[in-house]
């Protein structure tokens, strides 16, 4: 399978439009190594025409017209893209939605939860049924493998995680098992595996078997440390609260990726106060050390 990476940023991408702070200052005035980053979405395929997408960022025009083999093929309308997945409801993961509304109508597999949000919060399937309308498809939370149409030999297993419902969102302060999933996709003929949850809260036992079991981990890489954004003086908010765990420190995403030992592992959805997008910085030289991999916009990963 060919995993096709559209965005790595998390919320805001890299620099952020309002962002002044020492990563995005020094981004925009040429003063570190280091690549602007689009927001958080992948597209996974296996004949490189019939496309995936997971998650649909406020940057998709500019990610779709960056990825030729996604682009209209034949006929004066078409698109690569088949079918949608969400992970979550987030804005950084949705809105790109409203930006697909020409096209034929739009198959979406998300949990009950999701949808739920996308009826009433940001009412956004509601909203696209006056243009290209939306096919909602439930997906399971119990780890229970399906496939999706036109998307050949790949079959999904989707489970619900601990993160966070969007600010917006009934349920931010009132979890709900499908506000957040993590998806195993496998290859049906070659039986690999990737992992990919770009909002990871908390490792749970479910959590650390689909990493042992997968041959790559596209995983949550939002913050380097819990209090980042309130230590750069961008928010109160740490990063466990918003359901990301961070990867320094004891628990924390580097010690649990250590731990596993099969799997190529990539951090994704990178938020723009990480230091980690500094390719000189020493807490990128600590990733490279312990064979963690920082992705970026346009990665294609062949399993
Ligand atoms: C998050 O994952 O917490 C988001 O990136 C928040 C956002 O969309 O701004
Ligand atoms: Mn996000
Ligand atoms: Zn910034």
């Amino acid at each position: 399978m060919k995993i096709h990476v559209l965005g790595s940023g998390a919320g805001g991408g890299f620099p952020q439009w309002n962002c002044n702070c020492h990563n995005c200052h020094r981004l925009r005035h040429k003063e570190m190594q280091g690549v602007a980053r689009t927001q958080s979405s992948i597209a996974v395929s296996t004949d490189n025409r019939n496309w995936l997408l997971f998650n649909t960022s406020p940057d998709i025009l500019t990610q779709l017209e960056a990825f030729p083999a996604i682009q209209p093929k034949e006929g004066v309308r078409d698109t690569g893209i088949k079918a949608i997945m969400l992970i979550d409801s987030q804005i950084d993961h949705t809105t790109g939605m409203l930006m697909l509304r020409e096209g034929k109508p739009l198959d979406v597999y998300c949990t009950e939860m999701v949808k739920d949000d996308l009826t009433t919060g940001f009412p956004l399937f509601k909203m696209l049924g006056d243009y290209c309308t939306v096919n909602h498809h439930p997906v399971p939370i119990d780890g229970c493998g399906f496939t999706v149409p036109l998307i050949d030999d790949l079959r999904f297993y989707t489970q619900a995680l601990k993160s966070k419902a969007p600010p917006y969102s009934p349920h931010r302060h009132d979890p709900h098992e499908g506000d957040n999933i993590g998806v195993i996709i496998e290859q049906i003929s070659t039986g690999k595996k990737v992992f990919y949850s770009p909002g990871l809260g908390e490792i749970e036992p479910h959590v650390m078997a689909a990493m042992q079991e997968v041959d790559c981990i596209m995983v949550d890489g939002t913050f380097w440390t819990d209090d980042e954004m309130c230590t750069q003086n961008i928010s109160p908010k740490r990063a466990r609260e918003i359901g990301h765990l961070p990867q320094s420190g004891e628990n924390g995403m580097i010690e649990v990726l250590n731990s596993i030992e099969k799997p190529r592992k990539i951090l994704i959805h990178i938020n723009n106060t990480n230091p980690i997008l500094d390719d000189n910085s020493k807490e990128r030289k600590i990733l490279n050390d312990n064979g963690i991999e920082v992705a970026y916009d346009g990665l294609e990963i062949d399993l």
